[in-house]
């Protein structure tokens, strides 16, 4: 399984703090919100990482997260010069992504939920044609929605539905076959010029193999787009780790219990950044998970 974060975009939600960095850049909390989808792929078992962002961006997402070794990741970097859809993620990562199947991430979508780790390594070994997931939300109109049948298999897919048939909002995570590359390959672009995910995803619909896993109310999905936004994903992000005293997607941590790196190599990267509370919480979870010194 491939991974790809999609990082782009023109954030003009964000405007004028996204003139001159990218949105995905941004704190959430303590940490660059990129942080958060790339724990995502982490906590799925997913290794072999694709970050797409616009070619002004692309050398500050290098700067800060390298070839990915230090994390026991492969990272890789790919540009995409407008933002012409989401769906193009599939098309500029097609020759990375081969004949695997692969998980995109939008890189401005937060996850946050008890057993997460759990819920995605099994629909990721277990996927079939696509496996989405949905989210509980109050105005469902605002997004793109799903309805399914008792047994999780998509039945209809609407976007920003006057109507809608259901209240479980589609999250910006998907799961894909290798079939994904060959449907994005066949799509136009849609009227407002995009490669539209909603097209690959009823193209699997259509096929009968489309799956909406639910993510309950014991989960956290929040935006970023805008500054009320923003800040509240801040706060809710501090407010837990504050209270819990743990963090929420520090990648280190995340790499040291998933095995992708030593105690001591988790250490070292918290010693390299020792002057913040994040580098001191890496430190002491080097040393509470493998008693590194
Ligand atoms: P959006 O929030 O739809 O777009 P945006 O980030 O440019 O923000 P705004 O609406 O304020 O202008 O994008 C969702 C995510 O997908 C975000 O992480 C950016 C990314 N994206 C791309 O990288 N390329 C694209 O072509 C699109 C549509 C989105």
């Amino acid at each position: 399984m491939k991974g790809i974060i999609l990082a782009g975009g023109t954030g003009s939600r964000l405007h004028p703090i996204t003139l001159a960095v990218s949105k995905q850049l941004l704190p959430v909390g303590d940490k660059p919100m990129i942080y958060y989808p790339l724990s995502v792929l982490m906590l799925a078992d997913v290794r072999d990482i694709l970050i797409i962002t616009t070619p002004a961006d692309s050398e500050q997402f290098q700067q800060l997260l390298g070839d990915g070794s230090h994390l026991g990741l492969t990272l890789d970097y790919a540009t995409q010069s407008r933002p012409r859809g989401i769906g193009e993620a599939l098309l500029i990562g097609a020759d990375f992504i081969g004949s695997d199947e692969v998980a995109l991430a939008l890189g401005d979508n937060i996850f946050h939920g008890n057993s997460f780790s759990e819920l995605l390594q099994r629909e990721i070994r277990n996927v079939e044609g696509c496996t989405l997931f949905g989210y509980p939300v109050h105005d469902p109109q605002r997004y793109g929605v799903g309805e399914t049948d008792g047994d999780g298999r998509l039945l209809s897919i609407e976007e920003k539905p006057a109507r809608p048939r259901s209240n479980r909002a589609i999250t910006g995570l998907y799961f894909y076959d290798n079939e994904a590359v060959d449907i994005a390959k066949n799509l136009r672009p849609s009227a407002r010029g995009e490669i539209e995910i909603t097209d690959v995803n009823l193209a699997y619909l259509e096929r009968g193999r489309a799956r909406l896993v639910d993510l309950g109310r014991g989960f956290a999905w929040l935006d970023t787009g805008t500054p009320e936004a923003l800040l509240q994903a801040g706060q809710y992000v501090r407010t837990l780790e504050e209270r819990q005293g743990v963090r929420i997607a520090c990648v280190e941590e995340v790499a040291l219990r998933m095995g992708f790196i030593t105690p001591e190599q988790c250490r070292r990267l918290g010693a390299g950044i020792a002057a913040s509370g994040y580098g001191r919480y890496v430190m002491d979870m080097a040393e509470e998970l493998g008693g590194a010194r």
